[in-house]
Parts: structure tokens; C-alpha cells; sequence
């Protein structure tokens, strides 16, 4: 067995290592400076309790992006050199983040180890390469997202930062082959494990779905199915489940292989970014981003905003999805997500929660048996099996409901389409028109400067509303305007800041965020939602349905003048 040493080396603080809402994120040459990944590896470590590094099991892996192969090296060196005992990595350093979540939850080693922590290599939906992003976050024994007493430590300890400890004479670990490699150091035994991506993932799918249900719908002359991984990782999935195990054709996958740059994309799964699902209509199409958390539903030129889906699901997911027909814990949303979901609560009588933008929120209901489903704007859709967000799990859920629907209807006669499905649900529970416009990379200052603007604002409503009114007199009156602020249920701690409110007497809203996850400058988004009930009325195109809120938003917060933008960089 090889042995190796360990080095102390000397480190000095390193300006702006604070995680955002999903880790670190940076360019790919920020974090290639010397000891920028060091320090940050080295301040995580130390923020945790000794035993989850000493003796522990890690997991390293992520999206495959440009440098993730270097950091993986760089982190098993540290972990050998910190006592961690073994160290799992995905074949090829490749682990979507929910499949890492599955592995922290599933996955035991053939001596009954656990996985007690995990650094995934991700910035999620940013383009990768040499000259794009970088990221690392951690995930604790739970699977989900370090909570922010950690990522604050992390953060202080990244200020304060004298040295790390690196085994710098191990050698590097082949991680395109599947078995263990075992090394001897100080502390005894250290092990690297390379296992099958996708196994336990898999595995995990099929305990919650019924495959056959989705094989037949598959296999059906009448439907069509296309997956479009935006060349991230969730191609390393979509083939063995979508493929080998559910019998769809080779030929329904789109850019299944991941790239070490996303093939030059933006792997974000929306209108703008996923062109080419658009460009030709499948009865059912999807796509996934990066690290294949987010997901994006279509049906056949008709697009399910992330929040009516999160919404049908919910509505639907007892009968059509086995893991839940013992009946939902509850649901739960992000702040910004529009209130499709509250409504189908109330209808179902399922308890609800509103929490800030983050998966994080949602895990701490889950632990403590609160919520089962729930569902971000920001095309994060997941449930309980795991504590992240779950791209191809909402692929399946989709495709269960659509099977459900048509389970007497698939030998050749017309089927109940995604868009049938999503005006049944408005039909019975009204619609929510809704729609995200974001200033991307707009001067830090300047957003700053809007954001207080607004704030300032909303301590007089009678002049929001003569402003308002000015604007245009056909929409409601402010009857609300505050910043949202997140007392959490179970462990009490309270988040403050999390989006700025107005909200309208006929339950329109408008809400204003600086988002958390850029890398660059700062990105604004603008909400914009509006309740209809009347069945005559759902029906409209939802940009001239929202029209008139539209030119409220962005007079009053007199977006071109703080930002020189004349028009959003993405609309979805
Ligand atoms: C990540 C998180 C989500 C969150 C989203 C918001 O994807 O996992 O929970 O909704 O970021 O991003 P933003 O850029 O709006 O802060």
C-alpha cells in the first residue's frame, strides 16, 4: 500500500470566499489561484465537527464542469491529509446533486460505511470551461445543503486561515475506473472508492415509481418524449434511466453527453436556454441544467411554468406516484414561487409553508415530517425521497401523472396531453399567470440602489398608491408591501431580507430579489404573478395577461434609470 505524508502548508486569507444561496461560486481562474480551493476546503473541514472529518466517509464529486477533475485530486489530497478514512467518488468525478443526495441517504459501503458529508463540485445552471464558472458546496449527513450556522462558520474560518493540510505525495487516483485504490498515512488506512454514478440513483427511482406504468406510456404509438440534458450531467442518467430501464428511444435523448462546457451553452433549462427542445415539439419534453437539479416541463408548444408544476404534481401525486399514496406530509414553496401551490393546499387540506428562496428550507420540514412536496419558481422541484432538488425525478413524476391519466387510454386513441393537464388543473383551481424578468450582471451599486429605493418605498402605501394609480388605474391597490422574512417552524432561526413585497388587493403580487447565485456584478429579479378564478378568463397569452403589471414593476421601481436596461435579459 502506498503510504503517504502529511504537509502543513502555510496559507494567508483569501478575500470573498462566502458561500452564496448554493456555495461558492467563481470563475474557473479564481479558483485555479493558489490555495483558493486550498483555504476553502481547509475552512469547511474546520467548521465541521471533528468527527465528521476524522474516520469519516466523504463524498467528492459534481457536473463535470471544467477544473472539477483537478479539484477532486485536490480534495482527496486534503481529506487523506485531514483523517477522513474514505472518500466516494462518482465514476469520472461525475454525481448530479441530487444523486449525491441519494448516495448520503442510500448509499453503504460493503463494511456498513456511511457517508457523513459531501463536497459537490457544481455552479449548477452557469456555462462551464476555462473562462466560466466554478463552484463547491457542501452537503451535509442528510443529503441536503449545509445550513447557514455552518456556510457562516466556513466563512469566518476562510478570514482567518494560517495553513491546510494536504498529502501532497499521494498520487492521483485514476476516477475513470470503478474499485477502490487504498493508501496507508499517519492515521492508518485511506481509501478511494469509485462507483457507478448512477446505480444508486436508479435504485431509488424505481422504490417511488412505477416503471411499467411510464414503459407503456413510453412505448405508446401516440406519445412523444425528448430529454435535453444541456449536455450536463444529467445525460449520464437520462440514458440508464430513460433508455435501458423505461424503454424510450436513443433518439429522444438530446445532448446526453456531459461536457466539460456545457458544449459552449448555458445549461439552464428555459425558454431561452433550452432552444433546441423548443425548435421541435415533442408531446412531452424536458430539460435539466448543469448538475441536473433544475428541470424544465413542455408539452407540445406549451410550456408548465415551474410553478403550476410543482402545483399539479401536488394535486396529483397520491394516485399517481405509489411513494405517496399513504398521502402527503404537506407542501411547500419558495417565497417568490407563485400561490398555485397554496391553492391546491387548501382544496386538499394539506398543511403549507412559504419559506426564502433555497432548497435548504424546505430540508429542515422534511426531516421533521412536514412536507413532502415542494417547489421553486427557479425550476427546482423535489420531494422528500432526497433533500435537494430533483430534475429527472420531476421528469418522472410528470410522465406518471401523464400515464395515470391516460392508463385507459394508450392503445393508439388520443391522449390526454401535458396542456389538457394543466388546463383541467386551472380549471378547478383558477390560474396563477406568472412570469420571472431578470437583469443579469447589472453594477452591484446600482441594484443595490434600486433594491433600497423600493424598500424606502413601501413605508407610505397612500403614496405607492398615487404612484401606482399614476402608472395605471386598471390594476388593484397595494394593500402590502414589506421585505419577507422566515421564522423557520422547527429549529426557530429567522432569515431576514429574503425579497422585497407588494402585494395587491385582488392577490396580484410583485416581488423584487437580488439573486444569490451570479458570479459576476448583480442579478435582479422581477415576480410577477396574478390570481384569475374566472374559467373564461385563463386562457390568455400570460405576457398580455400581465401586461399591466409589467409597466407597474418597472415604473416604480424605476428599473431603466438604476440600471441603463432597457429590457430584461432573460424572461421566463
Ligand atoms: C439555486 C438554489 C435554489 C434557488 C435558486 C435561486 O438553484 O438551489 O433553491 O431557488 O438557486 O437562485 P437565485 O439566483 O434566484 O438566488
Amino acid at each position: 500500500m502506498v503510504m503517504f505524508k502529511v504537509s502543513r502548508v502555510a496559507t494567508t486569507p483569501i478575500d470573498g470566499q462566502k458561500p452564496g444561496t448554493s456555495g461558492l461560486r467563481k470563475k474557473v481562474k479564481v479558483f485555479m489561484q493558489p490555495h483558493y480551493l486550498h483555504n476553502f476546503v481547509q475552512s469547511t473541514f474546520n467548521a465541521l465537527s471533528a468527527d465528521k472529518v476524522r474516520g469519516a466517509t466523504l463524498v467528492v464529486s459534481g457536473d463535470g464542469r471544467y477544473y472539477s477533475k483537478d479539484a477532486i485530486q485536490i480534495i482527496i489530497k486534503m481529506s487523506a491529509a485531514n483523517g477522513v478514512r474514505r472518500v466516494w467518488v462518482g465514476q469520472n468525478g461525475l454525481l448530479s446533486t441530487p444523486a449525491v443526495s441519494a448516495v448520503m441517504r442510500e448509499r453503504l459501503g460493503a463494511d456498513g460505511s456511511k457517508g457523513s458529508g459531501a463536497f459537490i463540485l457544481t455552479a449548477s445552471h452557469n456555462p462551464g470551461g476555462p473562462h466560466e464558472d466554478f463552484g463547491i458546496k457542501y452537503n451535509m449527513e442528510n443529503g441536503g445543503p449545509a445550513p447557514e450556522v455552518i456556510t457562516d462558520k466556513i466563512y469566518e474560518n476562510t478570514k482567518t486561515i494560517k495553513e491546510y493540510l494536504i498529502a501532497e505525495d499521494l498520487p492521483d487516483v485514476d476516477i475513470s475506473a470503478i474499485g477502490i485504490t487504498s493508501f496507508t498515512g499517519p492515521e492508518g488506512q485511506f481509501d478511494v472508492d469509485v462507483f457507478d454514478s448512477a446505480s444508486d440513483y436508479v435504485k431509488l427511482m424505481k422504490s417511488i415509481f412505477d416503471f411499467q406504468a411510464i414503459q407503456k406510456l413510453l412505448s405508446s404509438p401516440s406519445f412523444t418524449f425528448c430529454y435535453d440534458a444541456l449536455h450536463g450531467v444529467a445525460g449520464a442518467y437520462a440514458k440508464r434511466i430513460f433508455v435501458e430501464e423505461l424503454g424510450a428511444q436513443e433518439s429522444s435523448l438530446l445532448n446526453c453527453v456531459p461536457k466539460e462546457d456545457f458544449g459552449g451553452g448555458h445549461p439552464d433549462p428555459n425558454l431561452t436556454y433550452a432552444k433546441e427542445l423548443v425548435g421541435e415539439p415533442p408531446e412531452f419534453g424536458a430539460a435539466a441544467d448543469g448538475d441536473a437539479d433544475r428541470n424544465m416541463i413542455l408539452g407540445k408548444r406549451f410550456f408548465v411554468t415551474p410553478s403550476d408544476s410543482v402545483a399539479i404534481i401536488a394535486a396529483n401525486a397520491v394516485k399517481a406516484i405509489p411513494y405517496f399514496s399513504d398521502g402527503l406530509k404537506g407542501v411547500a414553496r419558495s417565497m417568490p414561487t407563485s400561490a398555485a401551490l397554496d391553492v391546491v393546499a387548501q382544496h386538499l387540506n394539506l398543511k403549507f409553508f412559504e419559506v426564502p428562496t433555497g432548497w435548504k428550507f424546505f430540508g429542515n420540514l422534511m426531516d421533521a415530517g412536514m412536507c413532502s412536496v415542494c417547489g421553486e419558481e427557479s425550476f427546482g422541484t423535489g420531494s422528500d425521497h432526497i433533500r435537494e432538488k430533483d430534475g429527472i425525478w420531476a421528469v418522472l413524476a410528470w410522465l406518471s401523472i401523464i400515464a395515470y391519466k391516460n392508463k385507459d387510454n394508450l392503445s393508439g386513441g388520443k391522449l390526454v396531453t401535458v396542456e389538457d393537464i394543466v388546463r383541467q388543473h386551472w380549471a378547478i383551481y383558477g390560474r396563477h399567470y406568472y412570469t420571472r424578468y431578470d437583469y443579469e450582471n447589472v453594477d452591484a451599486g446600482a441594484a443595490k440602489d434600486l433594491m433600497a429605493c423600493l424598500v424606502k418605498l413601501q413605508s407610505d402605501l397612500t403614496e405607492v398608491n398615487k404612484i401606482v394609480k399614476g402608472i395605471r388605474s386598471d390594476v388593484s391597490n397595494v394593500v402590502n408591501a414589506d421585505e419577507f422574512e422566515y421564522k423557520d417552524p422547527v429549529d426557530g432561526s429567522i432569515s431576514k431580507h429574503q425579497g422585497i413585497r407588494y402585494l395587491f388587493g385582488d392577490g396580484s403580487r410583485l416581488v423584487f430579489r437580488l439573486s444569490g447565485t451570479g458570479s459576476e456584478g448583480a442579478t435582479i429579479r422581477l415576480y410577477i404573478e396574478q390570481y384569475e378564478k374566472d374559467p373564461s378568463k385563463i386562457g390568455r397569452d400570460s405576457q398580455e395577461a400581465l401586461g399591466p403589471l409589467v409597466e407597474v414593476a418597472l415604473k416604480l421601481s424605476k428599473m431603466e434609470e438604476f440600471t441603463g436596461r432597457s429590457a430584461p435579459t432573460v424572461i421566463t
